[in-house]
């Protein structure tokens, strides 16, 4: 049974540019050259690896240009392994199965200032949304960007940077900067947004606490350790579409019974950080741990990686 076909797109490695640092830009495009599907400003697309892998990276180019897909991977040899598959095995000419693009910076006319911090390259997500911004004058923005001492893609920041619109700050010379200080006073009429290593986007966190939630926005690179909850009870999941019944047993993740079950549900981080498993409920009362979807999209939708339910049944949009 496949009740949710996971959909992908084809794509073709047309181009790999060394960025410096272990990075490579990895451009895709559709075999014939048609346009893919659009995409907003900082969205994320899964790759489907031909390892069997799946993992999310930014779209690193301006979402008027979707004839390709531009996105950078830092190779980490201690990682998970999707940066190793992709720097030591994947060609130009290679197929990759690509995802249709989700999230990003939906237009927002009540906003007139965005300010970013990325460490290291966590500046990926910001690139596509700083060259929008640039070319469509439509908000004020600075780009804080953190790094030891080497700026990642900084070939392809250089204007910016010059224009002061990205400013750097180099650990290894001047410290950190003072997270407090660029983060400021809760304002209505801004919006921050932070990617980097854990600590940064902890730190973060933390000192946007008494902003408006909608006015915040926070990129991890890797997934909090799973919330056990020791007095998680069973719970039935009831699929919509289908009419099908999926018991989940106590402590069991929603995601675990539904492919127990046979159901095709796309994930890549399985901890709440990427959407890629997000699907729509209908009915019940679910419990929310993932630290991506907003207050309002939580009355529509839940991930189902993390999230548990408080009552005995909760109806799916599947
Ligand atoms: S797989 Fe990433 S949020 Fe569920």
């Amino acid at each position: 049974m496949s009740a949710r076909p996971i959909t992908t797109v084809k794509t073709i490695v047309t181009g790999i540019e060394e960025a410096g640092a272990d990075i490579k830009l990895f451009t895709l495009a559709d075999p014939d050259r048609w346009e893919l599907p659009p995409f907003k400003p900082g969205a994320h697309i899964d790759l489907h690896l031909p390892n069997g892998l799946v993992r999310t990276y930014s779209l690193c180019n301006e979402p008027a240009d979707n004839t390709r897909y531009v996105i950078a991977v830092k190779r980490e040899a201690d990682g998970r392994g999707g940066s190793r598959a992709l720097h030591d095995d994947v060609g130009v000419g290679d197929i990759i199965g690509v995802s249709l693009p989700r999230g990003g910076l939906a237009p927002d006319a009540r906003i007139g200032r965005y300010m970013f911090v990325a460490g290291g390259i966590g500046v990926t997500p910001f690139l596509s949304v700083v060259r929008h911004l640039q070319r469509t004058a439509q908000a004020e923005f600075t780009l804080h960007l953190v790094a030891r001492e080497e700026v990642p893609l900084a070939a392809h920041l250089g204007s910016l940077i010059e224009a002061g619109t990205v400013v750097v700050h180099r650990t290894s010379r001047a410290g950190r900067p003072d997270l407090a200080e660029l983060v400021g006073d809760p304002d209505p009429e801004t919006l921050v947004a932070c990617c980097g290593p854990e600590g940064m986007t902890e730190d973060f966190e933390r000192l946007t606490t008494a902003w408006p939630t909608a006015n915040v926005h926070i990129e991890r690179f890797v997934a909090p350790p799973p919330i056990i909850d020791p007095d998680a009870k069973p719970f039935t999941l009831s699929l919509a579409r289908s009419g099908t019944e999926i018991q989940v047993r106590a402590g069991q993740t929603m995601l675990a019974a539904l492919q127990e079950g046979g159901i095709d549900i796309a994930t890549s981080c399985c901890g709440g950080i990427c959407g890629a498993c997000k699907v729509g409920w209908i009915e019940g009362r679910p419990v929310h741990r993932d630290r991506i979807l907003s207050p309002y999209e939580r009355e529509r939708y839940l991930m189902v990686c993390v999230a548990g339910s408080d009552a005995e049944r909760l109806v799916l949009d599947l």
